[in-house]
Formats: structure tokens, C-alpha cells, sequence
């Protein structure tokens, strides 16, 4: 079905700056290159300054504003509230949107405490029981080498997986200088590299494995401890005044752990990664083979295929722009590559595909639960002198 011809999605969205705008993309597109069942209508964007939302829904291509998120769910042209607010809105926008019946994305991590993310699940679960679902984003899991590793993985390709290394490496506040912006201040980001990079590559590991972290030891360090109060700030970008106040969350959380399946594992987030902008690696061992992935050359995949003729073995690269590859049927032709955006895209496309069909997406928020009790776990143990956490199996 072409765009346009099929049943709306009334779309509400809700926060315009780094993310909104990446989602904004995402709903302005998807249904341009891939047949959608339903067609996105970008009904309304919500901000809390009229004015500044006006223009950034001018910019972006929604077709109406508010100023209070509540009334999102007070409109009859909104099928799905879109959340990409810090943190410590996510669980009472979401648990109201999914009581009032909207369908969810929400941005990651889930929330900022396992008790809030605890709390979405089961207003998801309830909502669920009446066709009402939701999906939060990692969005990562959809660049298309990222979904092709999980293929190989599946098949076998690898045999058992032995290894699990991942790190995801930023600089933007290794200035002592760089102001105290939303993500610096606990209440606001729940935690720090860990929450807002970590559990992207927990997350990661975990779909590229087919498998889940069971325990963890840890630790985390702090190296700037005051910064500048901001004057204004949005996204990664922010102005210091003269004033200065305490930074609450961790620069950086490194932690070993162990899967189900028997793997063992290294995780490093941090943003004092001199030099690493957006350096999200994966490296997975398995009896077989072996596959390597890194963000800053995202159309590409490594792959070792262990059964080979030892004599011209070795790690191949693997382009994914063949239309074979997931996802990337839809766009250029082989070798035409892809973007950071693509991803949200591709997100915004499996989404609409299963509230179409009636299925539920992933990753749903109980799997956003479950990389929550994982952050939780590496809080406790970086708290408790690295001592191994378990990780609770309910979720
Ligand atoms: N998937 C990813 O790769 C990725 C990348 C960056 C951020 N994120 C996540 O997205 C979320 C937002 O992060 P960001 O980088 O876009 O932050 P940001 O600071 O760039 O934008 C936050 C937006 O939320 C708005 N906002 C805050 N409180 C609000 C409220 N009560 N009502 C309406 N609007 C409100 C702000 O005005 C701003 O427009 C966070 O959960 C973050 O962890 C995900």
C-alpha cells in the first residue's frame, strides 16, 4: 500500500529537540520507502513553550501543537503518543497515554528507576489486553548489521557463543567546563554514561545473542564533580553560567558479566572517551565464528567464519546494502549507504507493521524492564565494592 491510502496512525510526539527531531524524520519518512498498512499522520507535536513548538512543528512537519502532553490524550486524532523526554517523564506520560488507550514508543532507557519501569509494564500488559501497545527504542537494534548479526547468530553461524564484548565510547563533557545540562543530574537521566549509552549496548548484546545477562560486578567513577549551572541547554549542547553545582550521575560504568547460555561479558560506557564521538562496538566469540560490529562504520559487518579453509580464513567485511540485508531492500541501491537516521526509521516501520497486524513489538517494555534490573544491578555492585549482583529473572 502506497502512502496515503491507507488507514491514518494519528501520531502525538512529545519533546523536539535531538530525539524528537530523529522521530520526526523517522514519521516523515517511513512510509515514502517502505509499504506501510497504515499511513502516519503527524497530527500534533507537544513542547511547553508555544511559541518554540511552533516553529520546531513548522520545521519538522507536524500538523497542529500543545503545550501539556495530558492533552494528547484528551484528542481523537491521536492513535500513539511518541516519547522522547528525558527520563524522569517517561513512566507518567507513558502509564497515562497507554490507560487512555494510545498505543506507546518510548524513548530509552524505559525510566530511570526499575519501580517506575516496573510500574509501565504492567499499564502495558493491561493495555495490551485490549489492543493497546507499546515499544520502547533501541533504536540500534535496526541498523541493518546490526539485525543481520542477530540473523547469523540465530542460524548458528557462530556456533555457542563464548564472548561478549561491548563498549560504547563518547567525549562530548571530558571539558570540566561543560555545563550541568539534564543528563548530568541523577533526578533528572537516573544515571549517567550507563543509562544513556550502556543500555544501549546491554540491550544489543542481549538481542545479538538471542540471550540475557544473569549477573554483573562493577564499577563506575565520576572525574568531574561540578560543573557550571546551564543558561540554556538541549541534546548534548548547553551554555554555563558562573555558578556551579554538583554532577550526580557516573562519567563512566564498566562491568563484567555473565550470560544464560554460558557466555561471559565486558561492558564500558563512557563519555571521557577522548577522541570517541559515537564509538558503539560489539564483538561476539562464538565456537564457530565470529562477528564485530562498530557504529562509526555502521553499513559494515565483520564476519570470521571458523569452519573455513584455514589458509585464506580471516575476518571478511561485509557491506549490508544488498536488498537481502534487513532493511535495506527499501532504500539505495548496494552501496549507497546508510545513516544514524535510518534506524528510527526502520523503528518506526516494524512498529506500525504490528499494530497493523495486531502483534506486539519489540523491544516491548518488559524487555526495557529486564536492561533496567541490568543497570540496577551495575549500580549496586559499583556501590558495593564490585561484588557480584544477580540479576533478578522476573521481568
Ligand atoms: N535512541 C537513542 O539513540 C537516543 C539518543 C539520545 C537520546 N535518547 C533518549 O531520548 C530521550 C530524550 O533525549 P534527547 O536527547 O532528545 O533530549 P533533549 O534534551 O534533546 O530533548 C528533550 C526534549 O524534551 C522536552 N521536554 C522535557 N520535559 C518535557 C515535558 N514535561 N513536556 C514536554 N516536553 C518536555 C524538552 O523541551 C526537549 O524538547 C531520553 O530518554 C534519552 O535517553 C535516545
Amino acid at each position: 500500500m502506497t502512502a496515503g491510502t491507507a488507514e491514518r496512525l494519528g501520531v502525538g510526539l512529545v519533546g523536539y529537540a535531538f530525539m524528537g527531531a530523529a522521530h520526526s524524520q523517522a514519521w516523515r519518512t517511513a512510509g515514502r520507502f517502505f509499504d506501510l498498512p497504515l499511513t502516519p499522520d503527524m497530527a500534533v507535536l507537544c513542547g511547553r513553550d508555544a511559541a518554540a513548538t511552533a516553529a520546531a512543528a513548522e520545521k519538522m512537519g507536524w500538523r497542529t501543537t500543545e503545550t501539556d502532553w495530558k492533552a494528547l490524550l484528551r484528542r481523537d486524532d491521536v492513535q500513539l503518543v511518541d516519547i522522547c523526554t528525558p527520563g524522569d517523564t517517561h513512566a507518567e506520560i507513558a502509564v497515562a497515554a497507554l490507560e487512555a488507550g494510545k498505543h506507546v514508543l518510548c524513548e530509552k532507557p524505559l525510566a530511570n528507576t526499575v519501580d517506575e519501569a516496573r510500574a509501565m509494564v504492567a499499564a502495558a500488559e493491561k493495555a495490551q489486553t485490549k489492543g493497546v501497545r507499546s515499544m520502547v527504542g533501541f533504536n540500534y537494534r535496526r541498523v541493518p548489521a546490526v539485525a543481520l548479526a542477530r540473523r547469523l547468530v540465530e542460524q548458528g553461524r557462530i556456533g555457542q557463543v563464548r564472548h561478549v564484548r561491548a563498549v560504547y565510547l563518547q567525549d562530548w563533557i571530558v571539558d570540566p567546563e561543560f555545563p550541568l545540562v539534564w543528563r548530568l543530574q541523577a533526578e533528572r537521566a537516573g544515571s549517567g554514561a550507563l543509562g544513556d549509552i550502556g543500555a544501549h549496548i546491554v540491550d544489543m548484546a542481549q538481542f545479538v545473542t538471542g540471550d540475557r545477562l544473569t549477573g554483573v560486578s562493577a564499577l563506575s567513577e565520576t572525574f568531574v564533580k561540578e560543573r557550571p549551572l546551564p543558561q540554556a541547554s538541549s541534546g548534548l549542547s548547553a551554555s554555563g553560567s558562573s555558578e556551579r553545582g554538583p554532577v550526580t550521575v557516573d562519567d563512566a560504568a564498566l562491568f563484567i558479566g555473565r550470560f544464560g547460555g554460558g557466555a561471559v561479558a565486558s561492558f564500558e560506557a563512557t563519555r571521557f572517551a577522548t577522541g570517541r564521538k559515537n564509538a558503539l562496538r560489539l564483538e561476539v566469540n562464538g565456537s564457530a565464528g565470529s562477528l564485530a560490529f562498530d557504529f562509526e562504520s555502521m553499513n559494515e559487518l565483520s564476519f570470521y567464519d571458523g569452519t573455513e579453509d584455514p589458509d585464506t580464513a580471516g575476518f571478511r567485511r561485509i557491506l549490508t546494502t544488498e536488498p537481502t540485508h534487513p532493511y535495506a531492500g527499501a532504500w539505495w541501491p548496494p552501496g549507497h549507504l546508510l545513516g544514524y537516521e535510518h534506524s528510527f526509521t526502520h523503528e518506526v516501520v516494524d512498529l506500525v507493521r504490528d499494530l497493523a497486524a495486531g502483534t506486539d513489538p519489540t523491544p516491548s517494555f518488559a524487555d526495557g524492564l529486564q536492561v533496567q534490573e541490568v543497570l540496577d544491578a551495575v549500580v549496586r555492585s559499583a556501590a558495593a565494592g564490585s561484588g557480584w549482583q544477580t540479576i533478578s529473572e522476573e521481568s
